[in-house]
């Protein structure tokens, strides 16, 4: 299956049940498209089973509340739907994007409560997010955006309007051939990349942006304990980007990443690790078991 994302064949799951693909529309005055009201989860199947799935669906109820909307839909009915979704498209492996939105209704001005929450969930076959980079390690560029301050935004949401930094920095960084883009945090922190978390390795012991101001990613967690596990000793802490220079490898974190390794950063370089090769070993291991 490939071309445009709105013209495939299959079904998406749509407010409850399951729609012909090119069917799943909404209006053009829905809240979400002019004011950013939106929550989502990515996902991914292996061998038919969603890895961390129900704590996906937990977080994207969490991520609604962060936006003041409520989704219409237990924990429990969003598992059973990606299930559904998955069988009707007969994947196994797949990708898995759940989306909850305020929809059109009587409020067309900022405040939407009486616009309704609509829920969707499609599937579909996805490779490596970073192509051939987890061989050859991937170029990063260095965002020019920062992460925003909890003050600002509810930066631990995935929440779509904390995504239009991340797009304009990935495109800025494919421009100048790179496959993603690091950003630095309101404090000039390093924080993380457009759509996955970062770590670095210095004399056998890992360290990792805490993830006091962005996503705390489920991979990243599922990491830092497969490394704990090991008996690696990994520090959550605050990572200024003059120490870039001193770190030996790095790699990146995320559903859609999986474990990354990273070659270049801006003019840093780093080696394509033993450490770094096993967790990304480990953990296709893990996600299959
Ligand atoms: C901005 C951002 N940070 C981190 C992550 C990694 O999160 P997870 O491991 O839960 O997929 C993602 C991916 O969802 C992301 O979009």
């Amino acid at each position: 299956m490939a071309g445009s994302y709105d013209d495939r064949d299959g079904k998406i799951w749509m407010d409850g049940k399951l729609v012909e693909w090119r069917d799943a529309k909404v209006h053009v005055l829905t809240h979400a498209m002019h004011y950013a009201s939106s929550v989502f989860e990515g996902e991914r199947c292996y061998n038919g089973k969603i890895f961390k799935s129900r704590e996906h669906s937990e977080r994207l109820h969490f991520s609604a509340g962060e936006l003041d909307f409520e989704i219409p839909y237990t924990v429990d009915e969003i598992e059973a739907a990606k299930q559904q979704v998955l069988t009707e498209n007969g994947l196994t492996d797949a990708y898995v994007r759940a989306v909850a939105w305020r929809g059109a209704g009587e409020d067309m001005g900022v405040a939407s409560l009486r616009n309704p929450v609509h829920l969707a969930i499609a599937a579909w076959e996805w490779g490596n997010y970073y192509g051939d980079a987890k061989m050859k390690g991937a170029k990063i560029d260095i965002a020019k955006w920062k992460r925003p301050s909890p003050e600002t935004i509810p930066v631990h949401a995935k929440a779509a309007g904390l995504y239009m930094i991340c797009t304009t920095s990935k495109h800025a960084a494919e421009a100048k051939g790179c496959s993603d883009a690091l950003f630095m945090d309101y404090r000039g922190y390093v924080a993380e990349c457009t759509g996955a978390n970062i770590f670095f390795v210095k004399d056998g012991e890992v360290h990792t942006p805490k993830a006091d101001v962005f996503l705390n990613g489920i991979t990243r967690q599922t990491v830092i304990g497969m490394l704990k596990d090991k008996g690696v000793t990994v520090h959550e802490r605050v990572i200024m980007p003059e120490e870039l220079e001193g770190f030996e490898q790095c790699w990146l974190t995320g559903t859609a990443a999986e474990v990354t390794p990273v070659g270049q950063i801006a003019d840093y370089n780093f080696e394509v690790g033993a450490l770094c090769r096993e967790i990304s070993e480990d953990y296709e291991k893990l996600v299959r078991a």
